[in-house]
């Protein structure tokens, strides 16, 4: 089943196993990709994965969530991105381009020193280990900020297809970022139009995703979603996969073609030893939204008997698979004699 041929908008993929989007931290001062960037791409190209999540690109400097993190946020960053995407479709890698807001998520306080840099976020809620240490909090978004970040997202994500030449394009709403914080009601208390209910908390995630969907209505478009604010065998808190099948039904009517399941404030399980421990999230998911889209479930799956299960199984349609594009990118060519 891993390499049952799957078409997505008029693109056939041989295999179902996708690149989890990996942050390389290569990026030059303005955001572009550097020469290290080219060689790990040239990398992950020939390693015979049908589609690439390609790492988050922040769609504007309050966005970032620290400075090596590669941007979207002008058309002359987007033409030098698309030094990426020509590797990856020269490769026969179906591309879709990460975006993403990091909110209050700071991964380097070092991103306070880049001009015009404001720690943005719904009701601000440090997320991280970094606020202590910064000794300030994150600051509250205003709504026509919040206007703004929409906007931001939608050109970024135009651009992004149009000038660096990405297939498609793939919204971040987890791992506790911008849009991940904005579905938790541990992270967003606000009273307006983005926050108390669980459909006014994804409002945000609806906007730019009809946006995208609306200006972009042939690529194949896909959001990352936090379905969870605990792991698996933790005791449940915030967010919870109930309120996230009401919102993956939504993104499925908005035209999103790819759910990819994967936690919330919790993170993507970087502790986790245990085998595809995101597995009943993404079996859930799938089994509420049906057919209306495809789920790709990521999380320590990094075995071809236990990929194969999980698609035979109905779990999800795709695979994810992380870190073990990073320790051994050959896999695919393992997987596939062992299948
Ligand atoms: C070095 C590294 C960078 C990552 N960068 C991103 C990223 O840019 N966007 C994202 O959504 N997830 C990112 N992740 C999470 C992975 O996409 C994936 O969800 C996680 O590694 C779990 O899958 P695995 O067990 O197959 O590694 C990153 C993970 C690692 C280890």
């Amino acid at each position: 089943m891993i390499f049952e041929p799957i078409e997505i908008k008029n693109h056939l993929l041989t295999n179902r196993i996708v690149s989890a989007p990996l942050a390389s931290l290569s990026s030059m001062e303005d955001g572009a990709p550097s020469e290290k960037s080219l060689e790990i791409y040239k990398r992950f190209a020939a390693s015979g994965v049908a589609l690439m999540m390609v790492e988050h690109h922040a769609i504007n400097i309050c966005g970032r969530t620290r400075p090596a993190q590669f941007l979207a946020d002008s058309d002359d960053v987007a033409t030098n991105h698309s030094a990426i995407s020509t590797i990856l479709k020269d490769g026969g890698v179906l591309c879709l381009v990460q975006i993403n807001h990091a909110g209050a998520k700071i991964a380097d306080p070092a991103v306070f020193d880049m001009e015009g840099y404001r720690p943005q976020s719904p009701s601000g809620i440090p997320v991280g280990d970094n606020w202590d240490k910064l000794g300030r909090k994150p600051e509250v978004m205003t709504l026509s900020e919040i206007k703004k970040t929409a906007e931001d997202f939608i050109n970024a994500a135009v651009r992004m297809v149009e000038i660096a030449g990405y297939d498609g394009v793939q919204i971040h709403a987890s791992h506790g970022y911008l849009l991940g914080q904005f579905l938790s009601p541990l992270t967003n208390r606000r009273e307006d139009e983005y926050g108390g209910t669980e459909a006014k908390r994804a409002r945000l995630l609806y906007e730019i995703t009809d946006g995208i969907r609306q200006s972009l209505k042939d690529i194949p478009l896909s959001v990352r979603l936090g379905v969870a604010d605990y792991l698996t065998g933790e005791k449940a808190k915030g967010l919870s996969t109930d309120d996230t099948v009401a919102v993956a039904r939504e993104l499925a009517n908005l035209g999103v073609d790819i759910i990819g399941v994967t936690g919330n404030l919790c993170g993507f399980g970087v502790d986790r030893k245990d085998s595809a421990y995101f597995a009943p999230y993404a079996e859930r998911i799938k089994s509420s939204i049906g057919s209306s889209a495809l789920v790709e479930c990521s999380g320590g799956i990094r075995d071809a008997v236990t990929a194969d299960k999980m698609l035979r199984d109905d779990v999800c349609d795709f695979v994810g698979v992380g870190r073990l594009m990073l320790q051994d990118p050959d896999f695919v060519s393992r997987w596939k004699e062992s299948c």
